[in-house]
Formats: C-alpha cells, structure tokens, sequence
C-alpha cells in the first residue's frame, strides 16, 4: 500500500498515522519528523531546514524532494510500501513525486485528505506535547495520556512541545498551508485519487472512516 496523508497543520496526520500503523504494514514517512531529527542531529539539511521552519515557513522544494527521493529508494519501502504524512506541499512537490514514485514502481494507491476547518487548529496545536522518548502524541483536552504524566505507549515521563507551536509561528504555518491546499487538493482530484475523510470528529471516529478507505484501496 502506498497512501499520502494530507492536512492542513494540526489536522491529524501523525496522530492518524500512529493508528495506521498498528493495522497496516505501511512505512511512515513525515518529512517534518525528519526535518526535526535532522534539526537534533545539526546536520547541513537539519540547519537550513530550522531557518525555514522555525518561521512557520516551508523548507525550499530541492531539499524536501531529495530527503524524500532518498528515503522512498530504501528497501523496507520497498517491501512494505509507504505513507507520507506532510509531503507534498506544493504542486512542485507534487510532481516530483509522480516521478519518485514510478522510479521505485511504487505508483500512489491513494491520498487521504483529513479536512478541518483552520478556525479549529490553533487549539489542537497549542494543546499539543510529545513523548521526548517514543514520539506518541497527545493534546491537553482532546487526547490526554490515561495517567497523569506518563506515556501510555512507552511509559515516560518526558514530553515537550514542539517550538514551531508558538502562537505566532503557528499563524503563519497556517496561512502558508491554507495557500497551498486547494492547488493540491485539485491535483489529487483530477487524478482520481483523493479521499476527503471529516477531520472534526474524535480521533477514533477519523480512524474508523480512515481505515475503511485503506481497506478497500
Ligand atoms: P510537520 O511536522 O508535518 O507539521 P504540520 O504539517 O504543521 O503538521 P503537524 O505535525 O503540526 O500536525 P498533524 O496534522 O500531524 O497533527 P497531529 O496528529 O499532531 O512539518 C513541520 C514543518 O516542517 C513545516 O511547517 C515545514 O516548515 C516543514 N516541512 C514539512 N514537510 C514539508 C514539505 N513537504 N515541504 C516543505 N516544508 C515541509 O495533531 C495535532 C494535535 O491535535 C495533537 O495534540 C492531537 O492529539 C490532536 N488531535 C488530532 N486529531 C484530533 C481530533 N480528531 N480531535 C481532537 N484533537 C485531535
Ligand atoms: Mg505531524
């Protein structure tokens, strides 16, 4: 299975992903998860990425395609197929991965669109903390850990929130998405790809229409 999730910032990609891949052999790919490794490990991709997105901006087209083209020709790609969670952004982005995509023989099956009005992401981002150990996500109000402090899925005791969450960053992370989306939208559409899935539900109500896609693809 090779999916594409997309989402205006906030709207459930990874928290979404996390479930896919308890029922799914599918590998996540979320070029904001990499850009953020590379950003702890200061690599050279890692400092220009954070000059981008601790802006709220989008990190330039060459550099987001190369980390994907990389990533798509590994071999667990190859065996399990993938799900790219923040990639494309762009129309660039969105041709260039028709052409990664044939080069691994690896054509999209799908494209998950979670839909949310923006009026409703400041929330889900400012209530956002991560597990600094396992990357599980979790919201103040919408999704707190079962125990006060620890992880359910790991157990620690350690969660941070990401920088780019600060109200104004998170502005212009929005206003940048929001121009993006429909050319994109429009892209999947014409191709006769896109699933449009109500992302203002509880999380499991999301997963329960997601999975059914997944499962007829
Ligand atoms: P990235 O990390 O992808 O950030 P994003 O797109 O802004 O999306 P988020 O990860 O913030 O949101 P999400 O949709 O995963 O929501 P989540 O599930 O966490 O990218 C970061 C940056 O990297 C970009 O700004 C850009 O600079 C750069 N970048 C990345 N990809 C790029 C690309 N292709 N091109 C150029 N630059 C790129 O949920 C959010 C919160 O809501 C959580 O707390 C969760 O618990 C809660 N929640 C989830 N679902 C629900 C629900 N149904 N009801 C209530 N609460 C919910
Ligand atoms: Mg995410």
């Amino acid at each position: 299975m090779n999916i594409v999730l997309m989402g205006l910032p906030g709207a459930g990609k990874g928290t979404q992903a996390e479930r896919i891949v308890e029922d799914f052999s599918v590998i996540h790919i979320s070029t904001g998860d990499m850009f953020r490794q590379a950003m702890s490990e200061k690599t050279e991709v890692g400092l220009n990425a954070k000059s981008f997105i601790d802006k709220g901006e989008l990190v330039p087209d060459e550099v987001t395609e190369a980390v994907v083209q990389e990533r798509l020709a590994k071999d667990d790609v190859q065996k399990n197929g993938y799900m790219l969670d923040g990639f494309p952004r762009t129309i660039a982005q969105a041709e260039a991965l028709q052409t990664i995509a044939k080069n691994v023989n690896k054509p999209i099956d799908g494209v998950i669109l979670i839909d949310v009005k923006p009026e409703v992401l400041v929330e889900r981002l400012s209530g956002r903390y991560i597990c600094s150990n396992c990357g599980a996500t979790y919201h103040k109000m919408f999704k707190p850990t079962k125990v006060e402090g620890t992880c359910d899925v790991c157990g620690s005791h350690d969660f941070y929130q990401r920088e780019d969450d600060k109200p104004e960053t998170v502005k212009n992370r929005l206003k940048v998405n929001i121009e993006m989306n429909t050319p994109l939208i429009d892209f999947y559409s014409d191709l006769g790809l896109l699933y449009k899935v109500d992302g203002e539900q509880e999380i499991d109500e999301v997963y329960s229409k997601v999975k059914s896609i997944l499962q007829n693809l």
